[in-house]
């Protein structure tokens, strides 16, 4: 199998988060998408191991943000290569939450999302999560970020629990 045929699927970048239980997690995604219209429904893929699967689980609800082409390496380093087992992500960041309680970050986020958790799908390594999307916002007028650009201007690197990971 040519594994560089996965490279050519474009993507944008997110950031997935949620609350429960006095923890708060979020990591970067790389596999949000619009599923429906009529309601509006969006499907992550999230890693069984990252925390922010067991708080999504958990608090039956989850914010999504889509990563502007402002970001740095160090605001996608906090969310896409430290856990949030031991440490707050969110602590040196403004932030906010949704009408359902769901912590996210304005800063770096062409949108927002704030979705209700209706099914999840378990697909091996990672969990399908599906959510209801209960409310939408533009925060910025910056173009979104794209995989593409996060490879080849920010010259960024995918970890292992990224779905699209090639070890
Ligand atoms: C560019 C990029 C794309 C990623 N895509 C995904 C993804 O689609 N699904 C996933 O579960 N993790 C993905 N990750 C990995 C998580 O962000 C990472 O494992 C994170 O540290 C998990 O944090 P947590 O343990 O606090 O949940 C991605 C990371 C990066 C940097």
């Amino acid at each position: 199998m040519d594994k560089t045929a996965f490279f050519t699927m474009p993507s944008g970048l997110y950031v997935v988060s949620a609350a429960a239980d006095g923890l708060r997690a979020g990591c970067v995604i790389n596999t949000a998408v619009q599923v429906t219209s009529v309601p509006p429904r969006i499907s992550i893929a999230v890693n069984k191991d990252n925390v922010t699967s067991g708080v999504i689980a958990s608090a039956k609800a989850f914010a999504l943000t889509v990563i502007d082409q402002t970001a740095d390496m160090l605001y996608i380093g906090n969310f896409g290569f430290r856990t949030s087992s031991d440490y707050d992500k969110f602590a040196k960041y403004e932030t906010r939450e949704t009408a359902l309680g769901m912590p996210y970050v304005p800063e770096h986020a062409a949108a927002l999302f704030s979705c209700r958790l209706i099914d999840t799908v378990d697909v091996g390594t990672h969990l399908l999560f599906i959510g209801e999307v209960e409310d939408a916002e533009r925060l910025s007028s910056e173009a979104s970020l794209t995989y593409d650009y996060y490879h080849k201007v920010l010259k960024g690197k995918t970890p292992p629990k990224a779905s699209s990971y090639q070890g």
